[in-house]
């Protein structure tokens, strides 16, 4: 039985509001992948991609990874770039189950636009932006085992969504069971 629930989709996806309401509902550790790496390196994502490069977030998301991998009870929200080391995928598989939330570039350009605390978006075209990165990762997101189209639903009709998915994998009010 899968001992974390994992939640992977682009930016603007909805994976820290359904992450929020999955917490609180298993009663388990909401871990926010950019939170945590931005407490480690002292630093915004902003100031990490501008100072170190994008490389080097990437290694921060690759190490937590391995760590988060080893762990138990926690509801993981992954950046939305972290699929693009496909280990990562594999690694949080070992003992989590894995949710991909989907949305269309025009629904993540209306949930991101006002929002400036993504380097990746900040460009003249963000719209054209997301196309391009969503295009990209597209092969790397549908490694994912489960999907929840969310263009057009709530976060509650997501969760609603995201819990059903987990039921049929054996999860229920107080966690997993079997
Ligand atoms: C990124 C997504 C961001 C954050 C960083 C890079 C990406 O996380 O990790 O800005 O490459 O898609 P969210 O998906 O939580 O916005």
């Amino acid at each position: 039985m899968s001992r974390n629930i994992v939640l992977f989709g682009f930016m603007g996806s909805g994976k820290s509001s359904v992450g929020r309401i999955l917490s609180r509902k298993f009663g388990m550790e909401l871990l926010e992948m950019d939170d945590e790496i931005e407490r480690r390196e002292a630093s915004t994502i902003n100031d990490i991609f501008k100072n170190r490069g994008e490389a080097f977030f990437r290694e921060c998301e690759r190490h937590l990874v391995e760590e988060l991998a080893e762990r138990d009870g926690l509801v993981i929200s992954t950046g939305g770039g972290v699929v693009i080391d496909e280990r990562n995928i594999r690694d949080l598989g070992r003992n989590g189950v894995l949710i991909c939330l989907d949305a269309s570039p025009e629904t993540i350009h209306r949930r991101t636009n006002r929002d400036d605390y993504r380097p990746l978006l900040h460009t003249t075209d963000p719209l054209e932006k997301i196309r391009e990165l969503l295009a990209s990762r597209q092969p790397f997101y549908d490694l994912v085992p489960h999907h929840v189209r969310t263009d057009g639903l709530s976060v509650g009709e997501v969760a609603g969504e995201v819990l059903t998915i987990l039921g049929r994998c054996g999860w229920h009010r107080d966690g997993p069971t079997g």
